[in-house]
């Protein structure tokens, strides 16, 4: 082609990035690894071949972890843990900014290396994924530096275990290697199958830094290894891939204690309104759904247009599609890399195929003859039961509906088990903030897409998991309290005399449900004694049908999110002054049932209804300082509709320790009282009596274990705490497996009720959700 015709055609020549070094270091191995254990890369044992997807050929040869080899890795960390949490955090601080300057260094082999192996764009892996790799190691040698003066009541929690998907290789590395670090926890990390090159030559560049042997660990091999790093004997799992294999970790961890994060699925939607600046949507969408061919799980692939300017818009965009470039990922001028594997490909093509409804679009671009590579596609026209609009592609497809006004859209958007990023493009603020909190997603952006940064948290809700990764609330999630509070010994319920006056058909037991008394479904109910034998009452023993009219409740009741925190925290202080004015009842009740004085009980109740009180509009979000022309806003969301079994231990205090932080922060709650459920159904009249609107708090007594069964395994159940000390806590993880609610379970162990630290921000944060919000701000 002369000089003349490339000015004409503007075509690009090729500009491939040098494959050799990578190359070299490959071959410096042999081609051949093994895991790295205890400082050192293992022999290998039995292999598998990782290829390079853009041509179909081996790269090298890589060990397939057995659950020994996963063993002697989780020793190796649980050897080298305590010395390194012992480090001055200054020092730890050192070592996280020195894997920061490492990845710099090494940024071109580690870009080429991720490249070669995931098939993505060289201008990715080199102008996005190292660059945030850096920025992580970075961001958290300054939290290491800072924790101890933060958060000195805080310690680690031993030994992590991490399991990645192939998609961001390095990067998801980086965002579970660096915060475990900080925190002065070791950790064994298990990269994806298709991809565990990268994680390699970091392992070589740790020992670089100096990094002390045990630290860090990487044993590589497929599900199987993942599943034997999920049973070993590590504190926490911190996991990051499929909806599927996030349920099964879920189940496979329920009562062992194990701390637990997951990062799964997205079908994200992507709204662009009619006043929207569509030449800004269009290069968004190639950038989160072309550029990485699809294979990003926070990519807007739901794409909602509004009908007005549907048909301009998706014309544009198909043209923008017959301009992208498919092919070699090293070549600098291409758009889009290969899938990372054969069998994706296969994935991708299937599920297109066997879904022929709406309109197909594939660009013409010409592909490469070899390699695993997918056109950009496009597909319009699609209903919201289709498919191809519920299941995550993942690949280079984008499917499309149009909507007519914001409110359909936010129902559109909603309209998916998943939740974990939205895009909006407006140029109307008022619009875009209006949508944000509305949409049911962890992390929204506005006028931009697909932002990621240290500081600013991410992670979904729903079917995408829960917990979120980076700023200081991702490195909550790898340490806990230095010191448990001292367990309370629940008082022995009374047993029955022997001669009981026996009326378990009592009718006038009640429960409490969308804020009226309720006869429990069962129509039974069971006799409560005085320590001292007398018949005090009756309580009605609930069942499932109880449960699910009260969730009807909760749900019906979530306006209550909506009221302002400072009405929130009035409607607490009446409940304390209200409490206050029957304090010598409600004690004398506690002494009748517990044997024990109860005026210190209610006083300590009435205290922690104020401290709730105050929290209300106090607990705030914050904005976070990003690296950008934006803001990212961590809005605290209630976390939904709460299901909480109360601690036997303290049967006022107990409830109320658990009911207050949940409806400050905007929750509806349905609880189950633990031993000595009189005081919990007294307290309906405090309830009725100070303004909370109906169904805000539901009390269903009975059976913790069958209530707790119900709780856990309803779908509209968004959380389930247990502090009761039944062992319930096995049953409720498994439980809430179904769908991916959160738990915060006590595995049995009491606690001190009345001590300072069984209140405040560790409640607080259960009672939220953050929504980080990414708007333009500045210049
Ligand atoms: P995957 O769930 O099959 O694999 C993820 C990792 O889990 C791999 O390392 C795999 O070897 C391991 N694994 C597989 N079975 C296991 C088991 N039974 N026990 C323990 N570990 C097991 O997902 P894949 O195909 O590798 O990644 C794609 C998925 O990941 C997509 O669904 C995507 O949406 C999701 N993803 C989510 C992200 C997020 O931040 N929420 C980020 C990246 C991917």
């Amino acid at each position: 082609m002369t000089i003349k015709e490339i000015f004409d055609s503007m075509a690009y020549g090729p500009a491939p990035e040098s494959a050799s070094e990578a190359l070299a270091w490959i071959a410096k191995h042999n081609g051949t690894f093994g895991h790295f254990i205890d400082g050192t890369f293992t022999a290998p044992g039995q292999t598998f071949t990782t290829a390079n997807p853009a041509t179909g050929k081996p790269l090298a040869e890589v060990t397939q972890g057995t659950a020994e080899d996963v063993a002697a890795a989780v020793q190796a960390a649980r050897r080298a843990q305590p010395k390194w949490a012992r480090l001055p955090a200054h020092k730890r601080a050192q070592y996280l900014y020195a894997l920061a300057r490492l990845t710099q260094k090494h940024s071109r082999l580690l870009a080429v290396l991720e490249t070669l192996d995931n098939g993505k764009p060289i201008r990715e892996s080199r102008d996005i994924d190292i660059p945030l790799v850096a920025r992580h190691f970075s961001y958290h040698a300054g939290l290491a530096q800072l924790l101890p003066s933060e958060h000195p009541d805080l310690t680690p929690l031993g030994v992590c275990g991490a399991i990645i998907p192939w998609n961001f290789p390095l990067l998801m590395l980086a965002w579970k290697v660096a915060p475990a670090l900080a925190a002065g926890n070791t950790i064994v990390l298990k990269p994806a199958e298709y991809t565990p090159l990268t994680a390699l030559l970091f392992a070589e560049i740790s020992r670089e830094a100096g990094l002390p042997k045990g630290v860090l660990n990487i044993v590589t091999g497929d599900g199987t290894t993942g599943a034997a790093l999920v049973d070993a004997e590590v504190d926490k799992i911190a996991f990051t891939g499929s909806t599927s294999v996030g349920k099964r970790i879920r189940e496979a961890t329920a009562g062992t204690g194990k701390a637990l994060t997951l990062e799964l699925g997205g079908k994200s939607p992507y709204i662009v309104f009619d006043d929207a600046d569509l030449d800004s949507a269009i290069e968004g969408l190639v950038d989160a759904i072309w550029f990485n061919q699809g294979q990003v799980c926070c990519a807007g692939s739901r794409l909602l247009v509004q009908e007005g300017i549907a048909p301009r818009f998706y014309a544009k965009l198909k043209h923008r599609m017959d301009g992208l470039r498919v092919g070699d990922p090293l070549d600098k001028a291409i758009d889009i890399g290969a899938i990372v594997d054969p069998i994706q490909l296969r994935t991708i093509t299937d599920l297109v195929a066997k879904n022929p409804e709406g309109d197909h679009y594939q660009a013409p671009c010409p592909l490469p003859a070899t390699g695993s590579f997918y056109p950009p596609t496009l597909i319009t026209g699609l209903g919201t039961a289709s498919p191809l609009m519920q299941e995550e592609i993942f690949g280079p497809v984008l499917v499309a509906m149009t909507f007519r006004t914001p409110e359909e859209a936010v129902q559109l958007a909603n309209n998916t088990k998943y939740g974990l990023a939205a895009t909006v493009w407006t140029e109307n603020i008022n619009l875009a903030l209006d949508i944000a909190p509305k949409l049911k997603a962890g992390v929204i952006w506005v006028n931009a897409t697909n932002l990621f940064d240290a500081a600013a948290g991410f992670g979904g809700v729903r079917e995408s998991g829960f917990g979120r990764e980076g700023g200081w609330e991702g490195l909550m999630a790898y340490l806990k309290p230095s010191q448990k509070p001292a367990a309370l010994k629940p008082a022995p319920t009374p047993a029955a005399p022997t001669d009981p006056q026996v009326d378990t058909l009592d009718r006038t037991a009640k429960m409490y449900i969308g804020g009226k008394q309720a006869r429990p479904d069962s129509g039974y109910s069971q006799p409560v004694y005085s320590s001292k034998g007398k018949l005090l009452g009756h309580v009605g023993i609930g069942n499932r049908k109880d449960i699910r009219n009260a969730v009807e409740a909760a749900h019906a009741a979530k306006s209550w999110a909506k009221t302002t925190a400072y009405n929130r925290a009035q409607v607490l202080y009446f409940i304390a002054e209200n409490l206050s004015a029957r304090a010598t009842e409600f004690a004398h009740r506690l002494q009748d049932l517990t044997g024990k004085p109860g005026q210190a009980e209610v006083d300590a109740s009435i205290q922690r209804l104020f401290t709730y009180a105050a929290w209300a509009d106090k607990y705030d979000g914050h904005a976070k300082s990003v690296p950008i022309r934006g803001i990212a806003l961590a809005m605290n969301e209630p976390t939904g509709v709460i299901g909480a079994l109360c601690p036997d231990e303290a049967p006022l205090l107990g409830l109320i320790s658990l009911m207050a932080p949940a409806i400050a922060m905007g929750n509806t709650v349905i609880l189950v009282p633990g031993q000595h459920p009189l005081s919990a159904t007294d307290f309906y009249q405090i309830l009725d009596t100070s303004d909370v609107p109906p169904g805000v708090v539901n009390i269903v007594t009975g059976p913790p274990q069958d209530l707790a069964k119900s709780l856990a395994g309803h779908m509209d159940v968004d959380a389930v705490w247990s502090f009761s000390s039944h062992p319930l806590s096995a049953l409720i993880e498994r439980e809430a497996a179904t769908n991916l609610k959160r738990t915060w379970v006590n595995h049995g162990r009491g606690q001190d009720w009345f001590a300072p630290t069984s209140e405040g921000r560790a409640f607080l944060a259960q009672a939220t959700e953050i929504k980080t919000v990414w708007v333009p701000y500045g210049e």
